[in-house]
């Protein structure tokens, strides 16, 4: 039985331990898909796989959808034999939606008339220890917890002979997320990070096809991206008080959040509110420019330096819709960011792009998140919301859309609208580009469905199929990531070396 010293020295021992790990292993320059030929699968060919999942908040509750999806296509064999989670709260309502599937015959289909079978054995645990030691029989976990929790919960999934999906971003530190990638090498055991537009097929099929099979972008210089976020989406989330009875001190405490010194109020705030806390997460930045700035280096590759500005420029003096003043929030609020790049895979050495990111928490402005990459051909936007997916040919790249046109893969979209007929208009200005549309790709399924197949297949040994975002291609990707808080703090370029991308 764990207990709250062993626990808390334990986390601190594996922190030490991060950092004392110095730099290793240089890693090659990422590929499409890395390989993991030989990682044995736990279950013999047509076996269910067994899962357990860690943290049933509201990702944990949507990586579920997403196997219910998975169940009802009843394609992927698996049951669900755990969830985990410190809160009794979300473990008692979670264990009963999955019991609630195990006895209703919803999402039976001619095809697969056992959906309940995935879900008629699923047991509710508080903490991640008790769940392996009790459950030896599962093959695979999911890791959806804040993320200061992710590589504590990672690596000893990965150490009890797990194979994990871990969410994004990997880590709250990069020495953790190193420590991740190190330990999956250890274990021989398949490490996937939830960047799952890596297994969108409509991202594939942008990166696989139009990008560079077709080269439809041309010269690529310039891209940009964006999450932006209005302030109602961004209020503190509070809890009543009977839920927050059930978060006794002795779970804050071993989970991070009651430290010495801190009011239970305090730590209860930052239990909900995590993201916006040092201690749990990186900001904004990182928690949801992780999704996009994942895309531009999956697209351009290491990048070579990052500038960045940002501040807590609304919520320190903001009050909400009540007159009451916003309780503070360490992280910055809105950032700006430009990557650059000078090694881009496909691209003749010395090519270089810059990206643009910035993450806005006090503005829904330009319909929410995208990236956008602009070449000499064409710019193509492209978004998990498949109504913001749009290409816009230039002049130089009007023959190959007739072409991709004629073959099904682009459909012309609706004529720009009418320039306005008052005011002066500069005679320069370049005309709004016709935009094309791409047919989306993703059927009927949850746009996170497609990762956690893959990831399935991949513990399977599906021919042909590896992990679309393994352990150490996330890292050569979230690296950059970890260092943008810091450009801002020092308001300096910061110039990435080898180090930075070693494990
Ligand atoms: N890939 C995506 O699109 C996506 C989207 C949203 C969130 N996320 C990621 O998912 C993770 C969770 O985010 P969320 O929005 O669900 O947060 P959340 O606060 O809603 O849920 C977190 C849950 O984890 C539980 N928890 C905390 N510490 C734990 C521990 N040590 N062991 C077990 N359970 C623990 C909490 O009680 C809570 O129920 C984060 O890493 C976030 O970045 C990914």
């Amino acid at each position: 039985m764990e207990t709250e010293n062993n626990s808390l020295l334990t986390r601190r021992k594996f922190l030490a331990a991060s950092a004392l790990a110095g730099a290793g292993l240089v890693l090659a320059p990422r590929s499409l898909n890395a390989t993991n030929a030989g990682v044995p699968s736990n279950r013999r060919s047509g076996e269910p796989i067994n899962i357990g999942i860690v943290g049933v908040g509201a990702q944990g509750d949507v990586l579920l959808t997403s196997l219910k999806g998975i169940a009802e296509a009843g394609q992927i064999p698996f049951r669900l034999k755990a969830v985990c989670d410190i809160w009794p709260y979300a473990l008692r309502a979670s264990v009963r939606r999955q019991a609630a599937h195990a006895t209703s015959g919803e999402g039976e289909t001619a095809k697969n008339t056992s959906v309940h079978s995935y879900y008629s054995d699923v047991s509710g645990y508080g903490t991640i220890e008790d769940m392996l030691e009790k459950q030896k029989d599962l093959d695979a976990v999911f890791v959806a917890t804040p993320d200061h929790w992710h590589a504590p919960n990672t690596i000893a999934a990965l150490k009890a002979g797990k194979h994990v999906y871990c969410e994004k971003m990997m880590a709250r530190t990069v020495e953790e997320a190193r420590a991740m990638v190190r330990t999956a090498k250890e274990t021989g055991k398949l490490l996937q990070i939830g960047h799952q537009r890596r297994s969108n097929p409509n991202y594939r099929f942008f990166f696989n096809v139009l990008l560079k099979r077709f080269q439809f972008l041309g010269r690529v210089t310039n891209a940009n991206g964006q999450w932006n976020r209005g302030v109602p989406q961004s209020q503190d989330i509070n809890m009543s008080a009977p839920l927050a009875r059930q978060l006794k001190d002795d779970i804050l405490k071993r989970a991070g959040f009651l430290t010495e010194g801190k009011s239970r109020a305090a730590a209860i705030h930052e239990f909900r509110n995590w993201r916006w806390f040092k201690a749990y997460s990186n900001g904004p930045i990182s928690d949801l420019g992780a999704h996009q700035i994942d895309i531009f280096n999956w697209v351009f590759g290491r990048p070579r330096s990052v500038i960045a500005a940002g501040g807590n420029d609304y919520y320190s003096t903001a009050r909400d819709d009540k007159g009451v003043p916003y309780k503070p929030r360490e992280w910055y609020d809105n950032v700006m960011c430009i990557f650059d790049y000078d090694n881009i895979p496909g691209r003749p050495a010395g090519e270089v792009a810059r990206a643009f990111y910035q993450v806005l928490t006090t503005t829904s402005n330009g319909g929410g998140y995208f990236e956008t990459f602009m070449g000499d051909r064409a710019s193509f936007k492209i978004s998990e919301s498949a109504a913001n997916i749009k290409a816009f040919p230039e002049a130089a790249g009007k023959e190959l859309f007739n072409f991709l046109v004629s073959q099904r893969l682009l459909t012309p979209g609706a004529p720009p609208p009418p320039a306005p007929s008052d005011g002066i208009t500069d005679s320069r200005a370049s005309a709004a580009p016709e935009g094309f549309d791409m047919a989306s790709r993703l059927g009927q399924k949850y746009i996170h469905q497609f990762h956690i197949e893959n990831f399935l297949q991949t513990i399977r040994g599906d021919p042909g199929v590896s992990l679309n975002c393994d352990g150490e291609h996330a890292f050569q990707s979230e690296a950059p990531i970890f260092r943008i808080n810091e450009a801002v703090a020092s308001g300096q370029m910061i110039k990435f070396t080898e180090a930075d991308f070693a494990v």
